[in-house]
């Protein structure tokens, strides 16, 4: 079987990331004997000024084909039209291929708690998920609309769309510690009700996961007073990309986590959680690991290519370990020199 990947570099850092990451998927392609087909597409920013738009048709149909997406991260400051922005490419591929389930794991490497900016007895041995709903809630609620003086966002959420990413996080705790934390408002907002009281009715088909209730103030306040007691975390989109971004430093660094999103069936999408970084665009600084742990996601998720996986989970951890990082770890190597070093060790 061949696997067909359609590769979306984007803007900023992310083709930086994506050109070494494809490297390094041949390496593991050639070793670990699979076969795969890739296509790279033009997304985001770069589409804009190619195409007009940032999710021109030709990505549309590429994607639509594909069986697995790797996506670099997309935006940037050249791109300030409020009608025509990249990231607006990145909500309508999520949309249209239905990827209503995000997944976006945070750990902590055995010993580099050192690395994190929290204490290290704080952080020792964090390793939790969050499950972040990403296809509904304010992100694309309408009406949405600004005017001079007034504008409108609208979150919305059906008992449809929280029961099925309720039960991507209850078989996903089950199969882990079985503690799930459900995120909400629960003292405020209506769709938060709402959510809540389907978390506790799917929580009936689970009766082996513990259940925990956490307002989202007081949760962005538990991720870095005791992350421990986290297993899996379940929330809604815009809570979810907020926490995601809070949680990813814990390890010590954003360029760290990974994420894989996807839909009932379909084309499932692997991209890092943080964004194309422009403060340190073109320098060689950009952390790989975040990119590298999305294809490792990638392989294991979609081609059950769990040894290849394994081999490159394996060796971003000792690269950590030894500090060979980047700088925003505290390290002294670029970019290309970690793709060296992974490329040489393979
Ligand atoms: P960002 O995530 O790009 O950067 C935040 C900070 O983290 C910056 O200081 C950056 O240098 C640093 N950083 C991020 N990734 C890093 C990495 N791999 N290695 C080292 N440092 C890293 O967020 P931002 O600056 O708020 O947004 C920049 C642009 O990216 C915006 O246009 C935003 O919309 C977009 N964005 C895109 C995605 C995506 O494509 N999935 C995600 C988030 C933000
Ligand atoms: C993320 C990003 C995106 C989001 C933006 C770029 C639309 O921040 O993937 O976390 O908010 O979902
Ligand atoms: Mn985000």
């Amino acid at each position: 079987m061949t696997y067909r990947i359609v590769a979306l570099p984007g803007d900023g850092i992310g083709p930086e990331i994506m050109e070494g990451t494809l490297s390094v998927l041949k390496r593991l392609s050639e070793k670990y004997q699979f076969e795969y087909s890739l296509s790279v597409h033009d997304f985001g920013g770069v589409a804009i000024d190619n195409y007009g738009t940032p999710f021109p048709e030709s990505t549309q149909l590429a994607c639509n084909d594909a069986d697995a997406i790797l996506l670099g991260a997309v935006g940037g400051p050249k791109w300030t039209d409020p009608d025509n922005r990249p990231e607006h490419g990145l909500l309508k591929l999520r949309k249209s291929l239905q990827l209503f389930a995000n997944i976006r794991p945070i750990k902590v490497v055995k010993g580099t708690s050192h690395l994190s900016p929290l204490k290290e007895s704080i952080v020792d041995d964090a390793d939790f998920i969050i499950v972040r709903e990403l296809t509904g809630g304010i992100y694309f609620g309408e009406p949405s609309y600004v005017e001079k003086t007034h504008a409108l966002d609208s979150l919305t959420y059906t008992k449809d769309e929280i029961t099925r990413i309720a039960h991507v996080a209850f078989k996903l705790a089950q199969s882990r510690r079985k503690i799930l934390t459900s995120v909400d408002k629960e003292n405020v907002l209506a769709s938060s009700k709402l959510w809540r009281s389907v978390i506790n009715e799917v929580s009936q088909d689970y009766p082996e996961v513990t259940v925990n209730h956490l307002l989202v103030d007081a949760c962005s306040m538990h991720l870095i007073t005791n992350p421990k007691q986290f297993d899996v975390i379940v929330t809604e989109n815009l809570f979810g990309d907020i926490l995601s971004d809070e949680a990813s430093v814990i390890p010590g660094s954003l360029g760290l986590s990974p994420s894989a999103s996807f839909s009932e069936n379909g084309p499932r999408l692997y991209e890092p959680i943080h964004g194309s970084a422009p403060d340190i665009q073109g320098k060689d600084l950009a952390n790989p690991f975040a990119m590298l742990r999305s294809l490792s996601m990638c392989l294991k998720e979609s081609f059950d290519e769990s040894k290849a996986s394994h081999e490159l989970d394996h060796l971003i951890d000792h690269l950590i370990q030894e500090g060979i990082t980047t700088k925003d770890l505290g390290g002294t190597y670029h970019t290309s020199q970690i793709f060296e070093y992974i490329l040489k060790s393979i």
